[in-house]
């Protein structure tokens, strides 16, 4: 098996937080003991970054939230951005270092980027090469409403020009319930992606969590291990 899956997603807002901690629950109630982490999370106020600590809540862990998000940012901006503006850069050695925790206490890691794939992490690594960097399999999160189709099958393009494997997409209806026109929509890329297709989230109520059966949790943990990067062959970009 893998060691786990990369949350990604068209871009910020999607649902990817939504996604992975349903998913982190969904491991959980199978018995798997699942890590968390959002490598890189901005936009953090003095209460502490909140996805990492709903990941943390979510796969039920105690490990410490600098373990689960080693690298935070006040700006609410691309971590790129939102680290030169506070005279920093990303610290991917910080990530591994975390990562390598991470994978050694837990068997799985559900691991939550920042924004869309192509997201600057730094000017020189975007989500896309942090997933490879941490051999990971891509957990595509796209929204149901108009304008998915462009976003979610550019996204599949881009991970597939750089030969990262796919976990499954998860369409997650964050703009509430569809009209005729984007429910059609909405089909034409369901028709397109269904084979890749391991969830879809219903429009949720303020605070509610998705239904058990909103993932498809053995079809995301056969395609997570499906295909891991050889340890040999992961991308090691310069730190
Ligand atoms: N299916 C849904 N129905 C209703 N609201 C949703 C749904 N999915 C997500 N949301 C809401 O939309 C907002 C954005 O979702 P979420 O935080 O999961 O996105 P994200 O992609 O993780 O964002 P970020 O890029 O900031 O990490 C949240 O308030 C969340 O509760
Ligand atoms: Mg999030």
């Amino acid at each position: 098996m893998s060691r786990g899956v990369f949350v990604t997603g068209t871009g910020t807002g999607v649902g990817k937080t939504v996604v992975a901690t349903a998913l982190a629950r969904a491991l959980r109630a199978r018995g798997i003991d699942v890590g968390v982490m959002k490598p890189a999370e901005t936009g953090v106020t003095a209460a502490g970054p909140e996805d990492a600590r709903a990941l943390r809540e979510a796969a039920g862990t105690d490990d410490a939230l600098e373990l689960i998000c080693p690298q935070t940012f006040a700006l609410p901006a691309a971590p790129s951005v939102a680290a030169a503006h506070e005279g920093r850069r990303v610290d991917l050695a910080a990530i591994d270092a975390a990562f390598e925790t991470l994978a050694a206490r837990h068997p799985f890691l559900v691991v939550e980027g920042a924004g869309g794939l192509l997201v600057p992490l730094r000017h020189d690594t975007t989500m896309a090469d942090l997933a490879a960097r941490l051999s990971l399999p891509l957990l595509v999160v796209a929204r149901g409403a108009l304008g998915t189709i462009h976003d979610t099958l550019a996204t599949l393009e881009a991970a597939r020009t750089r030969g990262l494997a796919l976990a499954g997409v998860v369409i997650s209806h964050v703009d509430g319930p569809l009209s005729e026109a984007d429910a059609l929509n909405l089909r034409a890329l369901t028709d397109t992606v269904i084979d890749d297709l391991v969830g879809v989230i219903p429009p949720l109520e303020p605070g509610e969590h998705p239904a058990a059966d909103a993932l498809r949790t053995d079809a995301i943990l056969a395609r997570a291990g499906r295909g891991p990067i050889p340890a040999g062959d992961r991308t090691r970009l310069a730190g």
